[in-house]
């Protein structure tokens, strides 16, 4: 009784929890409550950086708009400019970049970029440094915090995603820098398994990356890929889908994760790529949206799709499609091949075509964006952007 009003009268703090007899991470921001001669509890804010974490998230999670996910590691990234027969120079990779950076008016329809580590540090071809240009155009810089994928010992051919050491201190450098949202992005595979172990790491190690980021006033994009991969049917999909959310959830309360300030990016419950039976955009609306009502709290302000190998079109219908009724959260996206497929083909390397290819991302980001409002038609797109994008064992 005597801590319960103790805690009522104690000096008002967000988000406060109480911890009996623990040391608390951020010493900082907590204070400790005489409440009986024995005893003395200590209250702690979840994260000095809880407002601001709360207003990034509602900030990327605004209607009509979504994230651009151009975060691809230079070797991803060396592939892309390959497939325009480019080589994967700095230089090529910064004109790239600042022709998506640049595109005019692309802040009516994208609310965060998530970038890698290069870009937050790089300057356009003009010399501004790419952190400014997009917050002038109301767009929030974000970045990819995660060092990629290795196998998992112990597994059946499994991965587990490295990053987790020196986290804290790029988080804070990367604040410095002008981020303000941050990715980590691993996998689960349906055709090896996946095993309990695999889908165990990969939830303990976005629940620690979410906790560590908040920390440091980066509100974390917490996505478990669900590879397409695989010739499983949809009913599959969903029932991986149930059981990896449901760990990521179990491990981000446990390590105290701010809810209000997150972003998921799941992938759509699709069947398998190699699946015989196809999906109707209503069929993947209804198993995608049955999934999130059982899983994520209303809590969460936004649910960024990744796109996954799925053609720009048919992220698009079904993004509309599940934007049909209204949701607790934000249902939105967070592409990058969706967004960028047509546009680095129109551009192939070449600057006559910076403005044209500029254009046909405004189209994309235009198309996802009345998706989100639940407004898109599908009318008038072209047969590139229908062509699936597919890649077995794709990684980022
Ligand atoms: P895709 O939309 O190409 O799947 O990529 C999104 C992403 O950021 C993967 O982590």
């Amino acid at each position: 009784m005597a801590s319960a009003s103790l805690l009522k009268t104690s000096p008002v703090i967000n988000k406060s929890e109480w911890v009996k007899g623990q040391s608390l991470r951020h010493p900082s921001a907590s204070v400790t409550i005489k409440c009986h001669p024995a005893a003395s509890l200590t209250v702690r804010a979840a994260t000095s950086y809880a407002n601001e974490l709360v207003k990034t998230a509602k900030t990327i999670a605004s209607p009509g708009r979504g994230i651009l996910a151009m975060d691809e590691s230079n070797a991803t990234c060396g592939k892309r400019l390959a497939s325009i027969g480019l080589e994967n120079t700095e230089a090529n990779r910064q004109a790239y970049r600042t022709l998506l950076v640049t595109a005019p008016g692309l802040g009516n329809y994208i609310s965060g970029a998530i970038l890698f580590e290069e870009t937050l540090y790089q300057s356009t071809t003009d010399g501004k440094k790419m952190v400014d240009v997009l917050v002038s155009q109301n767009i929030v810089p974000g970045i990819k915090v995660d060092k990629g994928l290795v196998p998992l010992a112990g597994s059946n051919d499994e991965s587990w995603c490295q990053g987790l050491d020196g986290l804290a201190s790029r988080t804070a450098a990367y604040y410095q820098q002008g981020a303000r949202f941050a990715k980590w992005r691993t996998v689960v595979s349906i055709p090896n398994g996946p095993s309990a172990l695999a889908v165990n790491e990969a939830a303990w190690g976005l629940a620690r990356y979410a906790a560590i980021a908040q920390d440091n006033g980066l509100v974390p994009i917490v996505e478990p890929e669900i590879l397409l991969d695989g010739d499983h049917g949809i009913e599959r999909t969903f029932e991986v889908a149930q059981k990896v959310w449901a760990e990521v959830f179990y491990y981000m309360a446990e390590n105290k994760v701010m809810f209000e300030g997150i972003l998921l990016k799941p992938s759509m419950v699709t069947p398998g790529a190699e699946c015989k039976d196809r999906a109707t955009p209503e069929q993947v609306a209804e198993y995608t949206l049955k999934l999130l009502h059982r899983r994520i709290p209303p809590a969460v302000p936004g649910i960024m799709f990744l796109s996954g190998g799925q053609s720009e079109v048919e992220a698009t219908l079904n993004l509309n499609a599940m934007n049909q009724s209204p949701n607790p959260w934000h249902v939105s996206f967070s592409y990058a091949r969706a967004l960028q497929n047509t546009c680095l083909k129109t551009w192939g390397g070449r600057p006559e075509n910076v403005k044209a290819a500029q254009e046909t991302l405004l189209v994309r980001a235009k198309a996802n964006s009345l998706a989100q409002l639940g407004k898109y038609t599908g009318e008038g797109e072209s047969e590139e952007s229908k062509k699936g994008m597919f890649v077995k064992g794709y990684t980022y």
